[in-house]
């Protein structure tokens, strides 16, 4: 089968109700959490996507038993302290930084060094950051160019707690640094930059020793030794990252509906609805419920015939971080200029993602101006392109997320595109092509 996708239509009006895979934050922190609790968790809806694989392949060379369904997921954990460190261990966070970063907070005591590696995009990605924080904890760090994969980290069972401030506003540092001072004697006091929580919930929800004061730009969370986790049973509700390319695709169809069932809409996560309400995006929740500690509700989405320019607050960018690349096709399609800024981060993804932004928005046609960490997008109202108005789009380190985007655009604005690389999307949505194909019939 050909990895490439071609579009040739945009996609009709459509009225229907969706449902997306599990959360991929939460699956991967579900593995996490499992394979230390004593006892056995059970997930449902868990994300069968390779970055969740990557997790559960990585717990599992750490000597833990799961047993996989097509229905659910089931971590046979053996305690806080029950990984068996083989030597010359070696385990693949393959492209997901979630899981690379995440998982080294764990290995903070391992009696072995242990090698991790990615793949070609998670190689090019800052691991210093959190090589960083856990070395005052007392690991140390072998990495390559001093901040990158592959490298090898050196645990210690003499580990002191740290205080640290983490102003990047990565989730993934944080919570490195809460699952190194659950290892840890004594508290440990992060200052944090606002970023998703799931990891601060689940702590809390599995009443581990966390304290956690929200302040208005930062969170102050203590976190002292965890001693025993008990077993999670979890049904992972929907992703707001995946949701959102559908989101975008009715909000850019002007006589569509879209209902998306059962997703999380942790605050931490919902800068994509905020922003894009701003922007006259008519969307709302329903039947909204508290799970676990996380929020959900189905999402309904209205298309959009008068979309406004927004200057987009920097407090809301936290909550969109993932989001950003479909939203400026939003912005494409706004009266006005439309102003992004303090997103450096958004180079440190699996692409260099600023930068595929004004390409993309290029090929459409749309005038932006981009420097390291901002985006000026000169929206067109009227945006439509040629039928045979070629565009083709390669070589962006598969990075799933250029790839869904780019098949938004094409669907919503025309012209003749050629997608490569259609196997990115197993790394966070498998079933995405399938989801399109049923909005179509
Ligand atoms: C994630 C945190 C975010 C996000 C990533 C998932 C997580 O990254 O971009 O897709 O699950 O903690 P940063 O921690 O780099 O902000």
């Amino acid at each position: 089968m050909p990895n490439i996708v071609k579009i040739k239509n945009k996609i009709g009006n459509f009225k229907k109700t969706i449902k997306v895979p599990g959360d991929k934050s939460l699956s991967i922190r579900w593995v996490l959490f499992s394979s230390l609790a004593k006892g056995t968790s059970i997930a449902k809806n868990l994300l069968m996507s390779e970055d969740v694989l990557a997790a559960i392949k990585a717990i599992k060379k750490l000597g833990i038993k799961v047993s996989l369904t097509k229905n659910e997921c089931k971590v046979f954990g053996k305690g806080i302290n029950g990984y068996k460190y083989k030597k010359n261990l070696k385990i693949d966070a393959q492209n997901s930084g979630t899981l690379g970063r995440l998982i080294l907070g764990l290995l903070v005591n391992s009696s072995e060094p242990i090698n991790l590696i990615g793949d070609k995009s998670l190689s090019k990605r800052d691991f210093k950051r959190v090589s960083d924080p856990l070395s005052k904890f007392g690991a140390k760090f072998n990495l390559r160019n001093n901040n990158s994969l592959p490298l090898k980290i050196y645990g210690t069972s003499n580990l002191k707690p740290i205080k640290y401030i983490e102003n990047k506003g990565s989730a993934q540092c944080k919570s490195s640094i809460i699952f190194a001072a659950m290892r840890t004697n004594g508290t440990t006091i992060i200052k944090a930059k606002k970023s998703r929580n799931h990891t601060e919930l689940l702590s809390k929800y599995l009443r581990l020793p966390i304290k956690i004061k929200n302040k208005k730009k930062f969170d102050e969370i203590k976190i002292k030794k965890v001693n025993k986790i008990i077993p999670l049973n979890y049904n992972i509700p929907s992703d707001i990252s995946s949701s959102a390319f559908f989101i975008v695709l009715t909000a850019l169809s002007k006589n569509s509906e879209l209902i998306i069932k059962n997703v999380n809409i942790n605050p931490s996560r919902t800068g994509i609805i905020t922003i894009l309400k701003r922007m006259g995006v008519r969307i709302i929740f329903k039947n909204k419920k508290i799970y676990k500690g996380e929020k959900k509700a189905d999402i309904k989405v209205f298309g959009s015939k008068n979309i406004k320019a927004i200057n987009c607050p920097p407090a809301l960018n936290s909550g969109a971080i993932d989001e950003f690349l479909v939203i400026f096709l939003v912005a494409a399609r706004a009266k006005g200029i439309s102003y992004f800024k303090n997103l450096g981060e958004l180079n440190q993804k699996e692409s260099p993602r600023l930068k595929w932004a004004e390409k993309i928005l290029a090929y459409l046609g749309v005038k932006t101006i981009t420097t390291n960490d901002s985006i000026k997008i000169y929206g067109k109202p009227n945006l439509d392109l040629k039928f045979d108005k070629k565009i083709t789009i390669k070589n962006y380190l598969k990075d799933h997320r250029v790839f869904m985007t780019s098949l938004i655009a094409a669907l919503s604005f025309g012209g003749k595109w050629t997608i490569h690389d259609k196997d990115s999307i197993n790394t966070s949505f498998p079933n995405f092509l399938k989801i399109i194909n049923d909005l179509k019939q």
